[in-house]
């Protein structure tokens, strides 16, 4: 996991080696980010023509060069460049960054009954009314979660259209585009909408899909599947191939989708390192997006445990965690003996009880190759005698895909893993399949050293109940944010382990290419699954107050958050942000942290971005009126974030104004629950309201001693009015346990030498 973080850091620093040493002869795609779309009937495409003319030197190497004009809802374009000529680009008037193409990846259903939210009441006139767009695979549109029956014609903002390229729509998915810049497609990728993936009809039927009971995945989970908003509308936006999900092509789906009058964007895809905001696709695309009024959920990533991992991180959009749900995927072993283990899978082959010959690994050497029983007992492709396995229930010291032992006509498989305890969560497997803990792994070697002929079954899959959930799980990354210190992430967490819901029937359910089962629900786990949780929870938010801005509809679903129990979270906040989602109570807050475009360029301004590059961004006259740079803890925030240099006192002073949106006359108290160290002050800690949208504001203080190597410590400041409950929870902090670097002195040095290698780059082109 160390290792994951230590490529992150290391990646700028790469990046620049290879632009120092490249060929520049090689045109690359880049993109090219000019801000807000110009005003006026300027033809932005014309202009992105002669910026490439003027540097290509022919109008026809400029046309053959752009390969995207993005105009619809902000600013730039994509063309083949060399790296001279995107350095003479990114000096020209008008542009914000250059970025390099390159490819990010993709980070029922039990999971809403489990948030005590069985079905939603607003119904279909309010939720019909809402578009989420989703970028990612596509969709399988003749999926039975998308039967559009009973559905009336697309509310009448909707201005997308349907590429019908071996896709149809209907008035449940109303609209459908790909984008693949590349024009580069492996076999399994088709050039249409259509999900060849399964991962995009995941995710959109999860956010939206209809009610559909007597739903499993081949026996398994049977229950009703539901979407959040099953009578909410999707928007397909196809960006993610075999080959990954292209910057480029992200980019043109939130300039189409933002002009296309999408409500929601939902993008369960990131980067594996940090970049600045205007340097990151999803942060330019979601702050165009807010400046329309559309909230961005996306993804936290999965590089957790590790500290400063989460990606997705800009305060204008919401952060998404994974967390368990009270349903696990158990596979039960038994040996011959009688004991009876307990395994983790999603096993759906039944071997009817039945017991079959089981085998060690490390007994089946395969000597001609040069193994040994070391290599052997963790079932390495080359290690293991194919003969001997056959037939057989094979033990492995490892965790494997399962695909060799398919391949060598063996039964099936029990591992258990190299270094993991338990098992958080189920994967699929091409065979009768389980994953033991540890120390049940050394019971089945006992056993097998204990007989001649030793013997077991792998009983079919079944669901038990988990006490525990929810629970963040370890893949889930984990804040701080590496870009803004003081603003807390992940924001909330949802559901994203074990997660049943629709799948595309070409592609198969585990990972093995092989794999000859074609299903309509698979079960899957990653932040990718939780992400479209709150993204149909902030769609549900939003039918309920379609004039709510992205802002209030964010501070509406952390504040009604339910409180994760801390006892199971070392790293607390920064694995679940605000705490587990609950859409319940998430249409009726109480009060929200309302922040307009304003807010955010005020915010952008204290990171130290500057007037000419805010008003390229805006596409207005905003400016930085205190141009020093500075912390960020009056960004009106529905969660504090305060970090504190190492050996220095705690000491922060935030404001915030919260909008009245519950009873006109209604008086909110503050109570302040904080650990001993930490002193907090909110004044007044009384606000009383006498109207529906009215706005006040509160001051809190926060001290305490000097800190030194201090992990997160966090409390809360809870505002009641009997009625709602509007709670924020407050983090103070100097130091990640677990990160290469634990302080924000060494992390800045690393983002200036970022940028002081990027300018030296291009100094040297010039
Ligand atoms: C769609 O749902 C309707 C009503 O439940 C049903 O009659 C119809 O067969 C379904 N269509 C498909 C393609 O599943
Ligand atoms: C359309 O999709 C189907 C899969 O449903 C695929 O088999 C077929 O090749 C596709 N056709 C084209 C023209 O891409
Ligand atoms: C288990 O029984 C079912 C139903 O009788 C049968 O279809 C299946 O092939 C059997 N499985 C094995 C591994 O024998
Ligand atoms: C041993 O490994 C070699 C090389 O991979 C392979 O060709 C051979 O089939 C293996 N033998 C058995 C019995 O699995
Ligand atoms: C929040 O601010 C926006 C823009 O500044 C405004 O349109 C909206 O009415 C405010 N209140 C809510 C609850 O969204
Ligand atoms: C503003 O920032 C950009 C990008 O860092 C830089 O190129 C530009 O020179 C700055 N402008 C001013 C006026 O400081
Ligand atoms: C920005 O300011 C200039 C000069 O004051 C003015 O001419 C222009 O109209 C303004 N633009 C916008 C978009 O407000
Ligand atoms: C709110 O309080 C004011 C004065 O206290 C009163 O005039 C008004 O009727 C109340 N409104 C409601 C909706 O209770
Ligand atoms: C934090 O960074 C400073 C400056 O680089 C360094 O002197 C200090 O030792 C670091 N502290 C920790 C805990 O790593």
């Amino acid at each position: 996991m160390a290792n994951t973080r230590m490529f992150s850091v290391l990646y700028p620093l790469l990046l620049a080696a290879l632009v120092l040493n490249c060929n520049c002869d090689d045109k690359k795609l880049h993109i090219v980010y000019m801000g807000d779309r110009a005003q006026g009937d300027i033809s932005i495409t014309s202009n992105h023509h002669s910026m490439l003319h003027s540097v290509l030197g022919s109008a026809s190497s400029a046309k053959q060069s752009l390969i995207y004009s993005y105009e619809r809802s902000f600013n730039g374009f994509a063309a083949k460049l060399t790296e001279d000529e995107a350095a003479s680009i990114s000096e020209m008037n008008g542009v914000v960054s250059v970025i390099p193409n390159r490819m990010l990846k993709l980070h029922t259903t039990r999971s809403w009954d489990f948030m005590g939210f069985s079905k939603g009441k607003l119904g279909a006139s309010q939720e019909g009314e809402v578009i989420i767009g989703l970028l990612d695979t596509g969709v399988w549109p003749e999926h039975p979660s998308f039967n559009d029956t009973g559905y009336g014609p697309p509310p009448a903002k909707w201005k997308g259209t349907c590429q019908t390229k071996n896709f149809t729509c209907n008035n449940k998915v109303v609209g459908a585009r790909y984008y693949n810049s590349d024009n580069s497609y492996y076999d399994t990728d088709i050039p249409s909408p259509r999900d060849t993936e399964g991962h995009g009809t995941h995710t959109a039927s999860t956010a939206a899909g209809i009610e559909l009971p007597g739903t499993s995945f081949l026996g398994l989970a049977e229950g009703v599947a539901r979407g959040g908003v099953p009578d909410a509308r999707i928007a397909v936006y196809k960006v993610c191939w075999s080959s990954g999900c292209s910057v480029a092509d992200i980019l043109k789906a939130f300039d189409d989708a933002i002009a296309d009058g999408v409500d929601i964007i939902s993008v369960s895809l990131g980067s594996g390192y940090p970049s600045d905001y205007f340097d990151d696709p999803i942060a330019i695309g979601s702050f165009h997006a807010m400046k329309n009024g559309i909230l961005t959920s996306n993804s936290a990533g999965n590089s957790g445990p590790d500290p400063v991992t989460v990606s997705n991180f800009a305060p204008w959009t919401l952060t998404v965690a994974a967390s368990t749900i009270d349903r696990r995927f158990v596979a039960n072993l038994v040996l011959g003996n009688g004991q009876f283990l307990t395994g983790i899978s999603i096993n759906t082959f039944d071997l009817n009880g039945t017991s079959y010959p089981l085998i060690w690994g490390g007994d089946a050497v395969n000597y001609t190759y040069g193994s040994s029983p070391d290599n052997a007992k963790y079932c390495e492709n080359d290690a293991l005698n194919l003969d001997m396995v056959a037939g057989k229930i094979v033990f492995c010291e490892d965790r494997s895909d399962g695909s060799t032992i398919l391949l060598a006509k063996g039964v099936g498989i029990v591992m258990v893993g190299k270094t993991e305890i338990n098992p958080e969560y189920a994967f699929s497997y091409p065979l009768p399949a389980t994953l033991i803990s540890p120390g049940d792994g050394k019971k089945v070697l006992d056993y097998i050293k204990s007989t001649k002929y030793p013997v077991a079954t792998i009983l079919v899959g079944e669901t038990w109940k988990d006490a525990m959930a929810p629970r963040v799980v370890s893949f889930s990354s984990r804040g701080p944010s590496a870009i803004s210190p003081d603003i807390l992430k992940p924001d909330i967490a949802a559901p994203g382990v074990d997660i049943l819901a629709g799948w595309s029937p070409l592609s198969p359910p585990s990972i093995y290419d092989q794999d000859t089962r074609s299903v309509y629900f698979n079960v899957i786990s990653g932040t990718s699954m939780s992400c479209p949780h709150a993204s149909a929870t902030a769609a549900y938010v939003k039918a309920a107050h379609p004039d709510w801005s992205p802002a209030a509809i964010k501070s509406a679903i952390m504040t009604s958050a339910q409180i994760m129990d801390p006892r199971r979270h070392t790293d607390l906040e920064f694995a679940y942000g605000s705490g587990h989602i609950n859409p319940a109570a998430a249409i009726d807050p109480g009060l929200v942290f309302n922040a307009s475009e304003t807010d955010y360029i005020n915010f952008l301004c204290k990171q130290g971005y500057n007037t000419t590059t805010l008003m390229l961004v805006t596409g207005d006259n905003s400016t930085c009126a205190n141009t020093t740079p500075g912390r960020a803890w009056d960004l009106n925030y529905p969660s504090f974030s305060l970090y504190v240099e190492d050996g220095q006192q705690i000491m922060g002073t935030f404001t915030r104004t919260v909008t009245n949106v519950g009873s006109p006359n209604s008086t909110y108290t503050a109570t302040i629950y904080m650990p001993p160290l930490i002193s907090v002050t909110v004044e007044p800690s009384i606000l009383a309201f006498s109207a529906v949208g009215e706005v006040q504001s509160f001051t809190m203080k926060v001290t305490g001693p000097a800190i030194k190597q201090q992990p997160i410590m966090s409390g809360a400041i809870t505002w009641s009015d009997g009625t709602h409950t509007v709670r924020t929870p407050l983090v103070v902090y100097n130091y990640f346990p677990g990160a290469p670097y634990n302080n924000y002195s060494d992390e800045s040095k690393l983002m200036e030498k970022e940028t002081v290698l990027r300018g030296s780059s291009k100094n040297h082109m010039h």
